[in-house]
């Protein structure tokens, strides 16, 4: 049996905040209960609507942020008991990459300082050593040398991201953690950095965690994918079942949405009745069962469990309870 590299059980992040002196403590339940499990070389993609909780679980699992309970295990040890030395040897091989490179990148260095400062926290190689390596990984993205020496600004998005990247990577990391990571650039770019990734993947022998609001964009790049919906993962399944038999009601709202061939599918757009509930006020039972079509009295106050419903396919509704 394969050993994963990361192994998220139950992760849970609850943030409470106080409006008013005398108001009620509110808590929101951004991720609540998610179980994942990422093999050596995988793309594993987390899609849901805004809100649902993608970036959270993201940061918890490189605790950027602190989970409130759960575990999160990279090569079998549980990064939740890591002291601050260790945590920080950890990250040496898990990354992020951003949404916006340009929010992440200092606009006061240059993109040859942004490069070399993992390199100088991490005491890793000499000026000279340090420099080349820039080199080497500015030029594996597609640009060049010369352009070591410009600032943040002076580059397109496209650009940015694969500075955000290249930053990423410097440390020769197992698992980047992508986070949008195409979602502000426009659609022939889009492409670009997607089949970038692709390459980067093979060459560094990569993990790729890959979060997304968007279905379409992951369908080609990720080996398996798990929806979230308010905090929770409904359905997680190889991408092949997943865009074939999207099982979950919310799979398949979301798939008729986007334009994907696909003739086991009807054409026919589901709409999602009503908003994304707030994660601070969750409906009972299923939380879905408020914008689902199939509603059963069931739904309303009891929550399903995950089932599998074919070999490495997991659905959390009713309707697959056996
Ligand atoms: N620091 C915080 N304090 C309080 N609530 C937060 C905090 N960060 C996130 N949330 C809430 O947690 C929920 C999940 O947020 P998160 O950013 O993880 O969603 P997301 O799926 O990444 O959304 P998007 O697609 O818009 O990026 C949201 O309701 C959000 O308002
Ligand atoms: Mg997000």
């Amino acid at each position: 049996m394969r050993q994963p590299l990361l192994e998220v059980k139950s992760l849970t992040k609850h943030f409470t905040s106080k409006q008013g002196f005398f108001s009620k403590e509110k808590v929101v339940r951004a991720v609540d209960g998610v179980n994942l499990t990422v093999y050596p070389g995988e793309t594993v993609s987390i899609v849901g609507e805004s809100g649902c909780g993608k970036s959270t679980t993201g940061r918890c699992i490189l605790r950027l942020i602190e989970p409130t309970d759960g575990e999160v295990f990279f090569e079998g040890q549980d990064i939740r008991k890591l002291n601050e030395t260790e945590l920080r040897r950890a990250r040496r091989n898990m990354q992020l990459v951003f949404q916006d490179p340009f929010a992440s990148l200092n606009p006061r260095k240059t993109i040859g300082q942004l490069l070399e400062d993992p390199l100088i926290i991490h005491g890793i190689g000499n000026s000279v050593e340090r420099r080349k390596h820039v080199e080497e990984m500015i030029q594996i993205v597609g640009l060049s040398k010369q352009q070591l020496d410009r600032f943040p600004h002076e580059f397109s998005g496209g650009q940015r991201q694969r500075i955000g990247i290249a930053r990423a990577l410097i440390l020769r990391p197992k698992l980047i953690v992508a986070d949008e990571p195409v979602s502000a650039l426009d659609v022939s770019i889009q492409a670009q950095i997607l089949n970038l990734m692709q390459d980067l993947q093979k060459e560094f022998n990569l993990t790729y965690l890959f979060i997304s609001h968007d279905l379409s964009v992951v369908r080609h790049i990720s080996d398996r994918v798990a929806v979230m919906y308010l905090g929770k993962v409904v359905e997680v399944a190889d991408k092949q079942s997943l865009y074939e038999k999207p099982t979950h009601p919310y799979t398949q709202a979301l798939l008729s949405a986007v334009p994907v061939p696909n003739p086991h599918l009807t054409t026919q757009r589901i709409i999602l009745e009503g908003d994304l509930p707030s994660p601070a006020n969750p409906p009972s039972g299923c939380t879905f069962h408020p914008r689902c079509r199939h509603c059963m009295d069931i739904c309303k106050t009891v929550a399903p469990v995950a089932s599998e419903v074919s070999r490495g396919h997991f659905v959390t509704c009713h309707l697959e309870q056996s």
